[in-house]
């Protein structure tokens, strides 16, 4: 095999200048959801491919952490909104641990978003309104997936896919109480944007008493 042992080496031009732009206290807006919407904005004009898609972390009660990407749905100023199922690892991280962590990357313009904060689940009424608005498929693959239990195959799942078709055809398919949403309350919010000479711009907002302080931290 090829040497990767420096990828730099292996794969050169790797590591480009970031040249995009950047985030000055002038510039930024007060109110950090008002700046994430702004960045997000970009992301969705530049055609970036899933720009909501988002790395949260939790914590098991033993203190192991875990990550994955799963899709933003909404935003105000109380907090960011996800949905999953109520059975999975990540919700049984958030029973003992409801906190987690958020990092968005959107690499074409050179900008990372950290948030981090307490979880609680959004109320029945909020997931039975966004289970509504989804499509068919996706309502039904909510209802078979057991989220990251074992399965033998392909085709058991597709025999469930089949059985709960079945079992709702012609009516409507209602939103399992096994599934839902969740809000994080954001205490934290920070703004990478990269910068030439690796002099990387970084705000710091912290929600206080106040209103939200803003700090810019050292690359
Ligand atoms: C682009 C992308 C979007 C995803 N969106 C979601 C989502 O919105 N909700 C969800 O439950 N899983 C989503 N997943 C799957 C999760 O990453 C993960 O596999 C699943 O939620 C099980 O996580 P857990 O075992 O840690 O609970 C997404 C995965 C990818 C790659």
């Amino acid at each position: 095999m090829k040497d990767y042992t420096s990828i730099e080496k292996a794969f050169p031009g790797l590591n480009k200048e970031y040249r995009f732009a950047k985030l000055e206290e002038k510039g930024a807006q007060r109110n950090p959801f008002e700046q994430f919407a702004q960045w997000l904005g970009d992301a969705v004009k530049a055609n970036v491919s899933k720009p909501n898609a988002m790395i949260v972390s939790t914590v098991s009660a033993k203190g192991m952490p875990s990550s994955r990407v799963l899709l933003l749905k909404g935003f105000d100023e109380h907090g960011f909104v996800f949905f999953t199922h109520y059975t999975s690892p990540k919700a049984e991280d958030l029973k003992t641990t409801p906190r987690a962590s958020l990092v968005f990357f959107w690499p074409q313009q050179e900008r990372q978003v950290r948030i981090t904060g307490k979880i609680k689940k959004t109320t029945r009424q909020e997931s039975v309104d966004y289970f509504r608005g989804r499509s068919d498929d996706a309502k039904l693959a909510s209802w078979i997936s057991a989220q990251s239990r074992t399965i033998k195959d392909r085709g058991a799942l597709e025999e469930k896919l089949e059985a709960t078709r079945r079992k709702f055809k012609g009516k409507e398919i209602p939103c399992p109480e096994f599934w839902g949403g969740y809000r994080l309350f954001p205490t934290d919010f920070e703004f990478w944007q990269g910068r030439e000479y690796r002099l990387n711009d970084r705000l710091l907002y912290r929600k206080t008493l106040r209103g939200w302080k803003i700090q810019r931290l050292q690359p």
